[in-house]
């Protein structure tokens, strides 16, 4: 049993972490992360994260984000590839998902793409990390697009499913084609008390019923659904969540600390720093592209791959590629 295995794991880490001669963690295996190895306290939360050499202050640096519903153990195959390569990989579970929690019970529970991305950030501060790759897909996508694009001095690459995804507030309501309401479902339902309650009642349900509907050829297992579902059961799930469409779709303000940040974001600003930027060919919410219309956001070093025969899912469903991006964007001028 995979759980089992994790709680094994996180014993044997206790002990590594006694011995001043053994610096690296083992590299994970099986579908989930040991939980709880790590935490770091930001202004705001005290951040779970995964970190496969702790302390290692010489080498490169990649963090990898999460996207909805899923956990950090989505990088779970991902993690290893980039070890081997000598990084430094690092894994939070975002605000709202596994271990990570709020400080304060009167912090707005936002998930606004300013607060997402600053979360990062204050991740790296908190850890002393001056610079890293950020690589992310799904809400991923918007979290690191947003920490490159707003701090490119803390960033020497970024990876991104979907390649731009920042969102100026100002087309939030812009008429959408008919066909793009049924694979968004879920962000209207997410609008209403109905869909609130129906979400805090299944998490899992929804996070098997939306893997499914946004990866459509994908065969996950129940060990690596049920990995994920651990981390869905954090107090602040379903407001994060929910929040995240209602914000995009203006049916949520915003927290106020994060309001400088959010005007700065509606103006779309550019990512100079080098991109790999990678479309899945079978993802629903957002059709794969040449990257061309995208082009204009990336003023730096840009390359683009369609990833034939894979959902939204890329880390899970084409681990290697989702390595090999992390390695070419390294190799375009990142480190
Ligand atoms: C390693 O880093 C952690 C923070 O990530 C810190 O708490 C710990 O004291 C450090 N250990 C050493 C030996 O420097
Ligand atoms: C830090 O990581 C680099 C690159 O993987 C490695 O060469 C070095 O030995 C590590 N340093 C420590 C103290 O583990
Ligand atoms: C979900 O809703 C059903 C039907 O109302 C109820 O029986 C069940 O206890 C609820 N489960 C949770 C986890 O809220
Ligand atoms: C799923 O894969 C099968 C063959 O492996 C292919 O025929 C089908 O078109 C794929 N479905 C999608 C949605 O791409």
């Amino acid at each position: 049993m995979p759980r089992l295995f994790s709680r094994t794991f996180v014993g044997l880490l206790a002990l590594c972490s006694l011995s001043l001669t053994t610096s690296a963690t083992p590299t994970p295996t099986g579908t989930s992360f040991p939980s709880t190895i790590h935490h770091a306290k930001t202004p705001t939360l005290s951040i779970e994260y995964f970190d496969s050499d702790p302390n290692n202050t010489t080498a490169p640096v990649a963090i990898l984000i999460h996207g909805f519903p899923y956990s950090i153990d989505t990088y779970i195959d991902v993690v290893p590839g980039l070890v081997d390569e000598g990084y430094r990989v690092i894994v939070p579970s975002l605000r709202g998902f596994g271990g990570t929690t709020f400080h304060s019970p009167s912090t707005p529970r936002s998930a606004e793409q300013a607060a997402l991305g600053k979360d990062v950030i204050d991740l790296m501060d908190a850890l002393h990390i001056e610079k890293a790759i950020f690589a992310g897909y799904d809400w991923g996508t918007v979290v690191v697009n947003v920490a490159a694009a707003l701090w490119p001095h803390r960033c020497t690459g970024m990876v991104a499913a979907n390649s731009y995804l920042i969102q100026n507030r100002a087309t939030a309501w812009s008429v959408a084609p008919a066909a793009s309401f049924p694979v968004k479902w879920y962000y209207y339902v997410f609008l209403t008390p109905f869909g609130y309650s129906s979400l805090a009642n299944d998490t899992k349900g929804w996070a098997e019923i939306l893997w499914s509907r946004n990866s459509p050829n994908w065969t996950f297992t129940e060990a690596t659904l049920d990995a994920a579902a651990q981390a869905l059961r954090n107090a602040d799930y379903v407001d994060i969540a929910t929040d995240f469409y209602r914000n995009r779709l203006l049916y949520s303000k915003g927290d106020p600390s994060y309001a400088d940040l959010a005007v700065q974001l509606d103006s779309q600003p550019v990512i100079s720093v080098p991109a790999v930027t990678l479309d899945p060919d079978q993802a629903v919410v957002f059709a794969a592209t040449d990257g061309m219309a995208t082009a204009k956001f990336f003023t730096g070093k840009r390359v683009h791959h369609v990833v034939k025969g894979c959902g939204e899912a890329i880390p899970l469903e084409r681990p290697r590629v989702f390595v090999d991006a992390i390695l070419e964007v390294a190799g375009l001028g990142g480190k």
